[in-house]
């Protein structure tokens, strides 16, 4: 069994970044409820506890404390942040209310030795987040390390190998924090780095058959990457248990459908029903302009289908989603308030608590390349792994204005054409996303000796790293151009194709 170290839970947005900065050691991290007894922990061997940040205040009515017990058996504890006041506060300090709350970007200055602090240099900068501080520490504890507004932002007791950081050392923004995460696991908790993606597979399949027993699953597979890797996962746990449904709101892309049936039905050999459903989403669509009514009805309608097709089912207790981690809170802060990135996810909501499902929701400890090396060791192939992002909404926010079937096919026939050639000029998995829109305008041309009256498709090629920021893509002239003609030449009822030389921000990545 690999070691464990177990991050407890007391609320912090960044407790799951502890965590992948614990994988990233190859040390499997197990995230639990802060109130997880000692004897629990104890059961799983831990080899160290983390004690995470959280908004509360430790002396507060109702703030989380662990089990005090925890601090008896004999493992390395490292709290961070809200951990570090309940060290303090738990074993005989003192914690108060800090007049100057130390928020955003600090320097720590190293005063004292620490096994903990090994090779960091004297002055780093940190990241903080707190409100509160100690005022006094326990028996035994001494500091080692000062901000401006605390002179115990980090402190260490060596002989029961307790130790404490104001900052957040798992942040991106704290300058060698890794190195401090590396030193608690490696020379404090004398772990050995053993952990792989195959054991974390071993040990999600594991707990996925635990959860499910001999229940049924259904899963809304888009193709996407996340629920393509859910799929798989779930799948090697439980087999035929597992029941995929691939909703065709005819706002796919070319062959997409044939695409999925072909890979999760016939190779992977996955139980998926296709619902057949483009006429239901098209009639309700017929007319709508407003992208925002578009995402809703094609939000409600995605749950009218699939209600349906799990009737047709039969029963079943669980919904599974590839929710991820990011979709629930964002990792880091890019300025301001880190409390702000909080956002909601895109998944399918509402739909558990009508069809009173449990949700099953294994990769939702995971980050995005997470997600993908989980996907490439589970079999997936590149084409899966590494897709581009595409809406959930679909085309219906890249036909601008109301959506018609003619002009859909437009659309399909114009952005197969422009990803064959990002393909083919080894690019495709180079920029973010690359896809053609179907603009509401009609434009003059001329095609041999005729006039023509025709629609105008815009490309959309952007690099990214994370979608919050995005640059339109420089491509090659000679490149353009042959995608441009091929799109006229080859797409009827096109008659000129422009590009979008948009940034994001000010502009979105799509253009509804
Ligand atoms: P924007 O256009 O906001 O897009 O710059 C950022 C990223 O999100 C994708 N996107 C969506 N994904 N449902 C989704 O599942 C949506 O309604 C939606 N709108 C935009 C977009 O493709 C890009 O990757």
């Amino acid at each position: 069994m690999a070691e464990v170290v177990a991050v407890l839970d007391f609320g912090s947005q960044y407790t799951q970044v502890i965590a992948r900065r614990l994988r990233e050691c190859q040390v499997y991290s197990k995230v639990l409820p802060f109130s997880t007894s000692a004897e629990e922990l104890k059961k799983e061997g831990v080899k160290g506890v983390i004690l995470s940040g959280g908004p509360s205040s430790v002396f507060a009515d109702n703030a989380p404390h662990p089990d005090k017990a925890i601090f008896d058996l004999g493992v390395p504890v490292l709290g961070i942040c809200y951990g570090i006041q309940l060290l303090g506060y738990l074993l005989g300090g003192k914690a108060e209310h800090s007049e100057e709350r130390e928020y955003g970007k600090g320097t720590l200055t190293i005063t004292g030795e620490s096994p903990l602090l090994n090779g960091v240099n004297k002055t780093i900068q940190v990241w903080n987040s707190h409100g509160d501080k100690l005022t006094e520490l326990p028996e035994g504890f001494t500091p080692v390390a000062t901000t401006e507004n605390s002179d115990f932002a980090a402190i260490q007791d060596t002989k029961r190998q307790f130790f404490g950081l104001q900052f957040h050392p798992e942040v991106f923004h704290t300058e060698q924090g890794t190195d401090i995460i590396r030193n608690f696991v490696f020379d404090i908790c004398k772990c050995e780095g053993d952990w792989t993606m195959e054991s974390y597979i071993e040990s999600s399949i594991a707990s996925i058959r635990d959860t499910v027993g001999d229940k049924k699953v259904i899963l809304g597979l888009s193709g996407g990457v996340d629920s393509s890797v859910a799929a798989k996962l779930i799948h090697d746990a439980i087999g035929t248990q597992l029941t995929c449904v691939f909703v065709d709101n005819g706002l796919l892309r070319k062959d997409e459908r044939e695409a999925v049936k072909k890979l999760y039905g016939d190779h992977f050999q996955i139980n998926l029903v296709v619902a057949d459903s483009a006429d239901l989403f098209l009639e309700r669509l017929a007319g709508v302009t407003d992208p925002e009514q578009k995402r809703k009805i094609i939000g409600n309608t995605f749950i009218d289908v699939f209600e349906d097709e799990v009737e047709i089912i039969g029963t079943v207790d669980f919904l599974a989603q590839g929710t991820i981690y990011p979709d629930i809170i964002e990792s880091v802060p890019i300025d301001g308030n880190p409390a702000s990135l909080i956002k909601s996810h895109h998944n399918v909501g509402g739909l558990p608590e009508r069809m009173k499902l449990k949700i099953l929701e294994p990769l939702n400890q995971l980050f995005k390349d997470e997600v993908r090396l989980l996907g490439k060791s589970l079999g997936l192939p590149d084409s899966v792994v590494w897709r581009q992002p595409f809406p959930g909404p679909g085309l219906a926010v890249r036909v601008l204005g109301d959506i018609t079937e003619d002009k859909l096919v437009v659309l399909r026939e114009a952005d197969a054409i422009l990803l064959e050639e990002m393909k083919a000029a080894d690019l495709y998995y180079k920029v973010w996303q690359s896809f053609a829109v179907f603009l509401p305008v009609r434009t003059v041309g001329v095609m041999g000796d005729e006039r023509t009256y025709d629609n105008v498709i815009a490309l959309r090629i952007v690099e990214s790293v994370d979608a919050m920021t995005a640059d339109w893509a420089k491509l090659d002239h000679d490149l353009l151009a042959k995608i441009s003609n091929r799109i006229i030449n080859e797409v009827k009822g096109v008659n000129r194709v422009v590009l979008d030389i948009s940034s994001k921000p000010p502009s979105t990545i799509e253009w509804e």
